[in-house]
């Protein structure tokens, strides 16, 4: 009985092991936007449908060039809620990158909580998120343990 017992719960820690590795290991980078990186212009919206979903613990990987004479500045915001998202509105908004973090390999974010992320650009005083559509929500699901 004893060795049952034991024989069981040594084989659940094994699965629960098994079942946290696969979860962890599965988590994806994802480049927003793709080779068409973060620009102005680009329907994210779009972009978010056909790449979703996305799931807990994934990274999503901005790039956008850093600003100068002839390239016009971009950024990363997250929107408090639905309807500022919707109607572009920064007044609450927390800036997570600035125009000069996209360079190189990108700024890299983490969808690290079950909620959603209203992710928008907020330069050309609000263009790229009213007019440019550099904006889109990203709600991460749990991971199925399993494919
Ligand atoms: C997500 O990452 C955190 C920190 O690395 C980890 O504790 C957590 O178990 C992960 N969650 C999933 C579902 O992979
Ligand atoms: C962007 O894509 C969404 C989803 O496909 C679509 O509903 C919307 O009309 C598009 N916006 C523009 C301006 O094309
Ligand atoms: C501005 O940045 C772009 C993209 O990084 C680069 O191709 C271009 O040469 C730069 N222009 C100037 C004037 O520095």
């Amino acid at each position: 009985m004893a060795i049952t017992m034991s024989f069981g719960k040594g084989l659940l820690i094994l699965l629960l092991t098994l079942v946290a590795t696969l979860a962890i290991s599965q988590a994806e980078t994802v480049v927003v936007g793709g080779s068409e990186g973060w620009r102005y212009g680009y329907n994210y919206t779009d972009w978010a449908l056909k790449h979703g979903p996305f799931f807990l613990n994934d990274t999503l990987v901005f790039r956008y060039p850093p600003p100068n004479d002839t390239v016009k500045p971009h950024s990363v915001y997250l929107l408090p809620n639905l309807y500022s998202f919707l109607t572009c509105d920064f007044k609450a908004a927390t800036l997570v990158a600035p125009p000069n973090q996209g360079g190189g390999d990108g700024f890299s974010y983490t969808l690290s909580r079950v909620r959603p992320n209203y992710f928008a650009s907020r330069e050309g005083n609000g263009d790229d998120c009213t007019k440019g559509l550099m904006k889109f929500a990203a709600i991460p699901l749990y991971r199925p343990p399993f494919p």
